[in-house]
């Protein structure tokens, strides 16, 4: 058995009574041996918490507000905020967000002190069709392994998301060992650039189209240390499911 990490991200999707009803379900047929990480909507993180027991599952945040420092600056959350509401993780760089010409990952880096952050990274459909997947993923990997991100933490580990852009909600996945070989390829170009992290300390998730009838071959893959799941994670019963699974 090996342990994967299996992370539910919820986008802007749930309600005090959806997660009732998940977690209902959830919790009485949970039966895994994987790391399973939650990120509902950051409004809804203190309810989720108080269904964690014996660190059954853990939580993370989805926007960090990266202005925050030592001026006042209104609208989103901080680190301590997330922390202190019982977040381990923070999604930094989902290509949902990355969408805004303005967006850069680097003060969300800088800021994120006690979280894990799951940085996520991929190419889009012109990307791919025209051969451009290598370089976006270095370019987008470059600003994770910049030196300035870290003047505040030295983080002991990272965790990247692989997410083709082409593949989000579309149905549509890579063939098994092109996410094999990314994966392979992200892990040596954080080891040879990142400021601080050796191999062993970098850990890969696929996401894109993950459901319960392709998670195990994906989990199997080599070089897939997890997944990170939107539109299957909101159906209880299937992400207990890709849960559950023995890898
Ligand atoms: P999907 O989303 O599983 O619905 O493709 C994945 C994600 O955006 O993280």
């Amino acid at each position: 058995m090996t342990k994967k990490i299996i992370a539910a991200n919820w986008k802007d999707n749930g309600g005090r009574e959806f997660i009732k009803d998940y977690f209902g379900y959830f919790k009485n047929n949970l039966n895994t041996e994987h790391e399973i990480i939650f990120f509902p909507p950051d409004l809804y993180i203190n309810q989720i918490n108080t269904y964690i027991d014996n660190n059954s599952f853990y939580l993370g945040g989805q926007k960090l507000n990266a202005n925050v420092g030592d001026k006042s600056f209104t609208s989103g959350n901080s680190s301590e905020m997330f922390f202190d509401s019982g977040c381990n993780y923070i999604l930094v760089g989902h290509s949902e967000v990355r969408i805004s010409a303005s967006y850069s990952a680097s003060n969300e880096l800088y800021y994120a002190n006690d979280l894990q952050i799951i940085f996520c990274v991929g190419e889009d459909k012109n990307d791919k069709e025209s051969n451009n997947t290598k370089h976006k993923l270095n370019k987008q990997l470059g600003e994770l392994c910049n030196k300035a991100n870290y003047s505040k933490i030295k983080p002991k580990k990272v965790i990247i998301a692989y997410e083709p852009v082409w593949a989000i909600g579309t149905g549509y996945t890579p063939e098994l060992k092109d996410i094999s070989f990314i994966h392979r390829f992200i892990k040596t170009y954080v080891s040879e650039n990142h400021p601080f992290l050796k191999e062993k300390d970098i850990m890969v998730l696929y996401g894109g189209s993950v459901n319960s009838k392709n998670a195990k071959e994906i989990l199997s893959t080599p070089h897939v240390d997890g997944v990170l799941i939107g539109g299957a994670s909101l159906d209880a019963k299937e992400f207990t499911e890709i849960c559950n699974l023995k890898i």
